[in-house]
């Protein structure tokens, strides 16, 4: 990959760093803050400001636009360690492209690839230290923008914050998960904002992921809004199904562009499977794990990484997926793509971004 354009920001470092807190045996998702975030402020059409400094709060006004009309949007994105100390991002590159399509959609400024990825290579280059290096592991980054204007007139905001955040995490489901067919509530309508990674798409999961919770489902599976016949995504993570020996993902833009998807996706195609991005029924899938065609089901996320599905849930009946060992595909994607990750294996496709 290309070397960003350096630009200089304002670096202010801790004083008291809480490293020496963390045990990094035993990392709970999202919990263990690292010392420093970068924050950007955009005023009069354009970005200025920009800041590393200790984490900590932000200051906030009531009248913010973004806790009233939810221009909000996020990114996730992970970086590991090598064991030489090598610290990689892996494809930041596309999470920027995403985010600013997200941008767009929700009438946001977009974020300049010097602040986004440059900001982001500066900000991990002083938290060098709080990247894992245990196989499992990795930093989470989380960068978000938000409307700060203080209106309460519905109208795009004319301010905004960006900013980076981070935190050592080890993984998001740590066991195969169950997950229910979703045919009442809907995520996400054709010409809507499915596609985006907007705050909004996870809040309204909220209540009936804890309906399906209450049933002992572990997550939903969304389906269409307008029949609720064809496969979306889980809401935390897309889907991909192995059946027959095509792999095969739902697309479409009521679903996340997932950075995860594509790359597995590409594998699937390098490695000589026949890949498909298409619409897949719930019908095609429950006739499927029933006749034994469907041999592989899991959730792709940054967070979730590969995450094995093994019972799904549809009109009070579950269906059980075959045993976990004898996935061929994701166990073979999962091991390379840590292979790659963590710098053990040659990079063919530029994917790390070395910091
Ligand atoms: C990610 O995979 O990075 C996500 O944003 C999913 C999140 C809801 C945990």
């Amino acid at each position: 990959m290309s070397a960003t354009e350096q630009i200089s920001f304002r670096v202010e470092p801790t004083k008291t760093s809480r490293l020496s807190q963390v045990d990094f045996n035993n990392l709970k998702f999202g919990q263990n803050m690292s010392d420093h975030m970068l924050v950007a402020e955009y005023n009069n059409g354009k970005w200025e400001d920009v800041s590393i400094v200790p984490y900590g709060d932000l200051s906030i006004s009531p009248s913010m636009s973004a806790l009233h009309y939810g221009q909000a949007i996020f990114e996730g994105i992970k970086a590991y360690k090598f064991e030489d100390g090598t610290v990689s991002i892996f494809r930041p590159d596309k999470n920027w492209e995403r985010f600013n399509k997200s941008a767009s959609r929700l009438q946001m400024p977009e974020v300049p690839e010097e602040i986004f990825l440059g900001g982001l290579k500066q900000l991990l280059d002083i938290d060098r230290g709080w990247v894992p290096s245990i196989e499992g592991t990795s930093l989470y980054i989380r960068p978000f923008m938000f409307a700060t204007e203080s209106a309460l007139g519905v109208h795009p905001s004319i301010s905004y914050k960006f900013v980076i955040i981070t935190c050592p995490v080890g993984a998001y489901y740590s066991k195969p998960i169950s997950l229910k067919v979703e045919t009442h509530y809907t995520r996400a309508a054709e010409g809507g904002v499915g596609f985006s990674k907007n705050a909004g798409n996870y809040a309204l999961s909220l209540y009936p992921t804890q309906l399906a919770n209450d049933e002992g489902y572990d997550q939903i599976m969304w389906t269409d809004a307008l029949e609720h016949k064809y496969i979306e995504e889980a809401g935390t993570a897309n889907l991909i199904f192995r059946i027959g020996d095509t792999i095969i993902t739902p697309h479409g833009d009521t679903i996340l562009h997932g950075v995860t998807r594509r790359t597995i996706m590409q594998l699937a195609e390098e490695w000589g499977y026949k890949a498909e991005q298409r619409k897949v029924s719930v019908q095609e899938l429950i006739e499927g794990i029933k006749s034994g065609k469907v041999s592989e089901a899991f959730a792709a996320g940054t967070a979730a990484t590969i995450t094995h599905i093994d019972r799904i849930g549809f009109q009070g009946t579950d269906y059980n997926l075959p045993p976990i060992e004898g996935r061929d595909f994701s166990n073979k994607v999962l091991n390379y793509l840590n292979q790659l990750r963590y710098g053990k294996i040659v990079d063919p496709f530029g994917w790390n971004f070395i910091i």
